[in-house]
């Protein structure tokens, strides 16, 4: 449904919301520019003029550490001017409309909005209601999608493991209220991978999950035989609306990850984690501090990759 709005009439990005009907060529394109920005960490200027006078705005209508922070530096590197707004402390919170704020700041000559947002959809509305110069990034929004972060994801399997075409990857935990799980589940298959599978309790599982092109285990142990990468999620209570488990501590003895049941997949599986990690929930510190943690590595690479969904979402403009 957002293919035509994601991609201008030459087939290049102008909207980064979803996966979904993206190709493995876009994908494999983003992977290739980020590769291009990752050593730029360690030189002394860690900028490139590629958005030079262009205007990026951070709107996150949602808590975030890890995604605000490295889209901003992501912008920065770029050269653009950046402006991360408080959504707590804007207008938004006088009773302004979502869409009278978006009118506001395109009266401000705008270029691109980074949105995160507890609605699904939120950032699909704005790319459908902003000026046609304007692009729109969706930092997250609602169980919908968080397309950033699933690139990030594979960005960070690909340094490790290099090809996709062999790989069995596990993502254990509350699959049902997570935005990341859906856009990494796209992600893996358009790219390819051997398997997805899903490893949850039946509560915390989306009905039809397999339509997603995954296969399920209700069995920590058993559904990490053969796995190759483990991505855990957290429980996502602020999302939920009943009751799903007894406890927080029946789910660490039911599916959090230790480094005893590590032990069952292979011998050089990485452990991956999007963040914010409930250490005790569902991973043991010791695996998430251990040495099959990738779990930093993902938060350093969402600069790269980041920055390269920026430029290329630009480029329709001449901005690269
Ligand atoms: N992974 C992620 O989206 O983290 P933040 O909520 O801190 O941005």
């Amino acid at each position: 449904m957002t293919k035509n709005l994601q991609l201008n009439s030459e087939g290049k990005l102008k909207h980064f919301l979803t996966i979904e009907g993206l190709d493995r060529q876009l994908l494999i394109d983003i992977l290739d520019l980020a590769e291009s920005f990752v050593g730029m960490s360690d030189q002394r200027i860690k900028k490139v003029p590629l958005l030079r006078g262009k205007s990026i705005v951070n709107l996150f209508f949602e808590n975030s550490t890890r995604t605000r922070t490295t889209f901003e530096l992501a912008a920065n590197r770029l050269s653009a001017d950046v402006l991360s707004m408080s959504i707590a402390t804007s207008s938004t919170s006088k009773g302004e409309s979502l869409l009278d704020t978006i009118r506001n700041l395109e009266a401000m000559y705008v270029d691109m909005f980074v949105v995160r947002h507890a609605i699904s959809g939120a950032a699909h509305f704005i790319a459908q209601h902003s000026a046609p110069h304007i692009s729109v990034i969706n930092a997250g929004d609602g169980q919908h999608a968080h397309p950033t972060q699933a690139m990030l994801d594979m960005f960070t399997i690909r340094q490790i493991k290099k090809d996709f075409s062999k790989l069995r990857v596990a993502i254990v935990g509350d699959i049902l209220h997570s935005r990341v799980a859906r856009s990494d589940i796209l992600a893996l298959n358009a790219l390819g991978v051997a398997e997805v599978r899903v490893i949850a309790p039946k509560t915390l599982l989306p009905t039809k999950v397999e339509t997603l092109g995954v296969n399920v285990s209700h069995n920590l142990v058993d559904g990490l035989q053969d796995i190759d990468v483990i991505i855990m999620l957290r429980l996502q209570k602020e999302r939920m609306s009943a009751a799903l488990l007894p406890s927080e501590s029946e789910y660490f003895k039911c599916f959090g990850l230790t480094e005893q049941r590590l032990k069952y997949a292979k011998p050089d599986a990485m452990v991956m984690h999007p963040g914010p990690i409930n250490r005790g929930v569902e991973i043991e510190s010791k695996v998430a501090d251990g040495s099959q943690s990738v779990i930093l590595n993902q938060v350093s690479n969402g600069i790269a990759v980041r920055m390269a969904i920026m430029a290329m979402a630009m480029q329709k403009q001449g901005g690269v």
